[in-house]
């Protein structure tokens, strides 16, 4: 059963880092006392930057079952894991370096294959091996959206949106947001969470996330509509800004 979407406008983005570091606390003890382990996977991109520092400091630090976590990215730039570009570098900096997650239970994307094809097949393995360890789910994935409506590195009208469910990671050559070369989730993959929240503020979002949520279902042109979890929730997390509702100044 498809839940419908729920969106959750919050005042400023302090208020909704504190909401998602309690709700991403509260999933990830349920889950290991469930079954001993919690499956996340990260968005990259800048927004979740400081969701990422906030779980890194008290409470959610002491309260966080950080050594049964399995950390996945949800897209990654074909870069080197120091490149500022680097959606791995970004966490590390902000989340890992901070935190005593096993590194053995750490996933970044390979982006050092040749060919970025080989990379998202190695993905795709390492994606496969934990879902089917983890009852066929992804129990969270935190996803952004740009300001034409993509998520993760599934851009407008792009092959990587048609590709076959079978399929959990492909490789992109042309991403339109810099860099070009990039791996990412399908929506096959997104699909298969517990739980999906997206993380969305700024005002230049608005008009994307109004025409995601309530424009006629065009998913090729709008890519965050490909995510509809067959078994889970999609919540949205986002500022007055981005839902539209704050005040112009010359209003
Ligand atoms: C990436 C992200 C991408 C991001 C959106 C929003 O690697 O670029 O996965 O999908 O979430 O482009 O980016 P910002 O959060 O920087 O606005």
């Amino acid at each position: 059963m498809t839940h419908q979407p729920v969106l959750n406008v919050f005042p400023d983005i302090a208020a909704l880092h504190q909401f998602a570091a309690e709700r991403l606390v509260q999933l990830a003890n349920e889950r290991v006392a469930a079954v001993g382990s919690f499956l996340l996977v990260l968005a990259g991109g800048n927004t979740p930057r400081g969701l990422y520092q906030r779980l890194a400091q008290s409470p959610f630090r002491e309260q966080m079952p950080w050594e049964h976590m399995r950390l996945f990215w949800s897209d990654e730039r074909y870069v080197p894991y120091d490149s500022p570009d680097s959606n791995y570098l970004m966490v590390r900096e902000a989340l890992l370096n901070h935190v005593s997650v096993p590194m053995a239970h750490v996933y970044p994307a390979p982006t050092n294959p040749d060919n970025p094809a080989d990379a998202a097949a190695a993905y795709h393995s390492q994606l496969q091996h934990l879902i089917e360890s983890h009852d066929g789910q992804l129990d969270v994935v935190l996803l952004g959206m740009g300001a034409d409506g993509h998520t993760a590195s599934l851009f407008p009208h792009s092959a990587a949106l048609s590709a076959p469910a079978s399929q959990l990671v492909v490789a992109v050559q042309d991403a339109p947001k810099p860099p070009p070369h990039r791996l990412t989730l399908t929506p096959a993959a997104i699909n298969k969470a517990a739980h999906v929240f997206f993380i969305v503020t700024g005002a230049d979002k608005a008009e994307a996330l109004q025409a995601v949520l309530h424009r006629t279902h065009d998913p090729h042109g709008l890519p965050a509509q490909l995510v509809h979890p067959a078994h889970g929730s999609v919540t949205w997390l986002v500022d007055q800004a981005a839902a539209g509702q704050e005040k112009s100044a010359q209003a």
